[in-house]
Formats: C-alpha cells, structure tokens, sequence
C-alpha cells in the first residue's frame, strides 16, 4: 500500500518504444502528469523519432528532464548497453514513484504462416525484442528500485487481445504476448511491493496496425479491413487515456491483464496534442 499519488509526483519513468505510435502518445501524455523533479528516459532505435518525442514532453512537461536512448532492442548487445543505463540514469535524484512501461514490440513477418517461417536467427531478434528484452529491462530497473520500499513502484506492459486468442498469421507474436502476459503475472507474484499491469490498448492507428494489411491470411485480411472501416481503431490518444485512467484509479489486481474493449468509438482529435 502506497500512501502518495500514482500522478503529481517526483517520477523517474522508462518507456520503450517511445519513437512513435502508442509508445510515444504514453510517453507524453504520462509526462504532462509527473510532479516536479521528475524524468524520463525514452528508448528506441530511431534517434529522430525520440526527438520528436522528446520535443512533444516538453512542451507538457517543460521542468521534466527527458533523456533519449538510441537501442536495437532485438540485439542483445544493444539491451545490454541500454539495462546498463538505467541504474545510472536514476540515481543522481529523488524520486517518489518509478515507472516501467514495457511498448516496444514487433509483429514479425505477417505475410508467412507458421508452416513457411524457418529462419530461426530472425526469431532470435524477434524474441529478443518482445520478450528476452523486457525481461532483462526489467531487471536492471527493479534491481536499481526494489531495494527503496518508499518509492511507489508500477511496471505497464503492453499487451494484445492475441496474448489469449490464436490469430492466424500472427504466431510469432501471439506467442510473445501470450510468454508476456504469464511472465509478468509471475513478475506481480515475486515482487508483492510492485505495481505490475499488462494492458491491451485495443485495434489503434499506428504503423503495427497498418501492417496488418500484409497479413498471409485472407479471411484476417478482410476482417482488419472491416475493423478499420467500422471505426473501432483508435487513435493513440483515446487507449492511453485510458489507460491513464486505470493508472490513477490505482483500483486494478497487482498482475491483471486489462483490456480496452474494441466497440466502436469516436476519436476525439482535439486530445491529440495534448
Ligand atoms: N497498434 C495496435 O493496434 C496494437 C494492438 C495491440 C497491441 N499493440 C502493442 O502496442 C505496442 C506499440 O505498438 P504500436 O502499434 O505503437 O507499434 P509501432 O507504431 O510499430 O511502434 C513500435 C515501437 O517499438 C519500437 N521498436 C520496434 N522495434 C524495435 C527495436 N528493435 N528496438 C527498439 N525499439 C523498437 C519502435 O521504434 P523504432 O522503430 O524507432 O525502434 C516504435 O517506437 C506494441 O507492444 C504492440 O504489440 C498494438
């Protein structure tokens, strides 16, 4: 039980993936809610991408230090350069509450069935990015915070509706979200003193949704064809709001997986610059 806030606090926040899409939209509307003294360190491969990101924080967060780190998270070189940061990055301040948001994710090769992928090094990278990175990320973090029991500590994984549902054409990543969602519900188990969530934004507007549209597999084809007419794609901006909801309401089971319902909404584009 933690006695100060989730947001208005003294954060020190790493997301991954922070380059664009979901990721980038958690990394700024997150940080137009930190306290005083806060920072946030935003990993991706394109050091463009996380200046943009960069530039958006600051304009909500003008007192927040944001620190970008340029990483291959399919590389195991790379994440271990990047884990070997994190103690460093926290410790010249004072945090009250320590975030881990665990976006960064791949969807694999869509346009090849499990009976045509063959290639066992692009697993490894693929692998490397949505599961053996996060892991590894994780524990540099909690290994720098676990120690502090006064600092509020909550790790976010983003999650999809495949972690539970086969989809055909997305094996590979179905099974990297289904290995996430058990490895952080143990994570939530061996760390009582930990907040951990793994959320699933629901179908949004990003360059992994426009992917789909690659997809081997022609009755998936037409389905996302149909999601996405029908208007159940969400901009970046509606799933991260609520996903912030839930953050704050602070009323979720430590290890839940929570899912944003894929009915049919309006994207409110005046939150988009928020
Ligand atoms: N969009 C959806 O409909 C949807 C639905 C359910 C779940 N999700 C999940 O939401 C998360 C974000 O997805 P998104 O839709 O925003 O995808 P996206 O637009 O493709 O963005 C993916 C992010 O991950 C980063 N990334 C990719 N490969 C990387 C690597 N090798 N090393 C480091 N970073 C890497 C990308 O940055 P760089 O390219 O700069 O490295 C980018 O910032 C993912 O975990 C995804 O599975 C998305």
């Amino acid at each position: 039980v933690f006695t100060m806030s989730v947001f208005g606090v003294s954060t020190f926040c790493v997301v991954t993936g922070a380059s664009r899409g979901i990721g980038q939209c958690i990394a700024v509307k997150l940080s137009s809610r930190f306290g005083k003294d806060s920072k946030i360190v935003i990993i991706a491969r394109s050091e463009e991408g996380l200046i943009e990101t960069k530039n958006q924080i600051k304009v909500v967060c003008p007192t927040c230090e944001v620190v970008c780190v340029v990483a291959d998270l399919s590389d195991p070189a790379s994440t271990k350069v990047a884990c070997e940061k994190i103690p460093s990055l926290a410790n010249d301040g004072f945090y009250q509450h320590a975030m881990f948001v665990h976006n960064a994710g791949s969807l694999a090769d869509v346009s090849k069935k499990l009976s045509d992928t063959t290639d066992t090094v692009e697993m490894s990278h693929f692998w490397h990015l949505n599961v053996s990175s996060a892991v590894a990320l994780n524990a540099a973090f909690l290994g720098y915070f676990s120690g502090n029991p006064k600092i509020r500590k909550t790790v976010v994984q983003i999650s999809s509706r495949a972690s539970e549902e086969p989809v055909p054409g997305l094996g590979l990543y179905c099974s990297a979200k289904a290995a996430r969602l058990i490895l952080f519900k143990v994570l939530a188990i061996e760390e009582p003193g930990i907040r951990v969530i793994s959320y699933a934004p629901g179908p949004v507007k990003t360059e992994m949704w426009d992917s789909l549209a690659n997809i081997h597999n022609l009755d998936m084809k037409s389905m996302f064809q149909t999601m996405a007419e029908s208007g159940v794609v969400r901009e970046p901006s509606a799933t991260v709001d609520y996903l912030l909801q839930i953050l704050e309401a602070d009323e979720f089971e430590s290890g839940s997986h929570v899912k944003l319902a894929d009915e049919p909404v309006t994207n409110d584009h005046s939150q988009d610059n928020e």
